[in-house]
């Protein structure tokens, strides 16, 4: 059993040193220490020795394994060490400071132009504000005058959590908490993403972009309101665009409007684009309803003040020539890019 032992000592310090790889080491292993190796099968022998030689054997056996153990481990850190330097070695042979050509993403056109019509509206003194995506249903509807037994709320297909909060379906929903953080006299706008549970086709998605904006003081007319709607129409179309109001219905304002502009693409004459009628329609928007105010901590009887949603992908749309809104969601970075260059 000796003379087994040491045999196979010397087996393993000559293998030990042809192992040169990765796999090499793990068929040394194997050969050793695998359930059919020699040291498995050195122990099953040992269980046949007797006596007094059992002690010094079962020692010799155990200082082998360990010594195998040991050396296989010191093999692979070794081999490690060895690989990581040639890929270091190789990685030096790469350029990174090379400019990159293609793939590496494209900015949606979405953020483009909303970058540019934030830009505009801090430079007429807007602070912008960041609404929540999971809102309570007492911002997305109560405080905004929107109560329970109000049809509007089933106009408004909801995305409705378990905890009985819902995915916000307006950035109006963010109204009561910036206007009771900024006060009576502020003008904040809030862009934001929202959802709504519809039939998702090609001018109708389920979560789509809206920009919203506030204007509060004392004595603010449907005048400004115009103002700051043209101006900011202008900016972004870069087009000498008129506006105009229709009478709409909002619970949250109280005149309420939609505000249509005339169509930047034939400049009013009529086109396909605007259904022959020269005018879009753009932003609906009112004079806040005194109870929304209130319900901000504001005194409507001192202050007053108007608000508009903009239907934002729809403007996106407009600028660049995109026929399906669902393209503004996908990962189409080829497409998005192209349509990023038109706004
Ligand atoms: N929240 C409305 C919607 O999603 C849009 C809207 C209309 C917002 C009028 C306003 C407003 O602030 O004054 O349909």
């Amino acid at each position: 059993m000796k003379e087994k032992i040491n045999e196979l000592k010397e087996l393993f310090s000559k293998r030990k040193t042809e192992a040169q790889t990765k796999e090499d080491i793990e068929a040394l292993r194997l050969e050793f220490m695998g359930k059919k190796g020699h040291i498995t099968t050195l122990m099953g022998d040992f269980r046949n020795v007797l006596g007094e030689q059992k002690r010094e054997i079962g020692m010799m056996i155990n200082s082998l394994k360990q010594e195998i153990e040991k050396t296989i481990e010191e093999l692979k850190a070794k081999n490690e060490q060895k690989e990581m330097d040639k890929r270091l070695e190789n990685d030096k042979k790469i350029d990174y400071t090379l400019p990159v050509e293609d793939g590496v993403g494209a900015l949606n056109p979405r953020t483009i132009l909303q970058k540019q019509i934030v830009d505009l509206f801090v430079s007429m003194g807007f602070t912008i504000e960041d609404g929540n995506e999971i809102e309570t249903e007492y911002n997305n509807f109560d405080s905004v005058n929107v109560p329970a037994t109000h049809p509007a709320r089933d106009m408004q297909d909801t995305f409705w959590l378990d905890n009985g909060e819902v995915l916000k379906t307006q950035t109006s929903a963010a109204q009561n908490r910036i206007l009771r953080e900024h006060g009576p006299k502020c003008r904040v706008l809030f862009p934001g993403r929202c959802f709504r549970n519809e039939a998702v086709d090609a001018t109708h998605e389920n979560t789509f972009f809206q920009i919203e904006g506030v204007v509060v003081d004392e004595n603010v007319s449907v005048s400004n309101l115009i103002y700051f709607m043209e101006e900011m129409l202008k900016g972004v179309l870069k087009k000498d665009v008129k506006v105009r109001l229709r009478p709409g219905f909002f619970p949250f304002t109280e005149p309420s409007f939609e505000l249509d502009a005339t169509c930047p693409l034939c400049a009013g004459k009529g086109c396909g684009a605007c259904s022959h009628t020269g005018w879009l329609e753009l932003c609906p928007c009112g004079m806040i309803h005194p109870n929304v105010l209130k319900e901000a901590g504001i005194d409507p009887e001192k202050y007053n003040g108007f608000a508009f949603g903009l239907g934002f992908d729809r403007l996106v749309m407009i600028k660049t020539g995109l026929d399906d809104i669902r393209h503004l969601n996908s990962e189409n970075v080829k497409l998005l890019k192209q349509y990023g260059t038109k706004i």
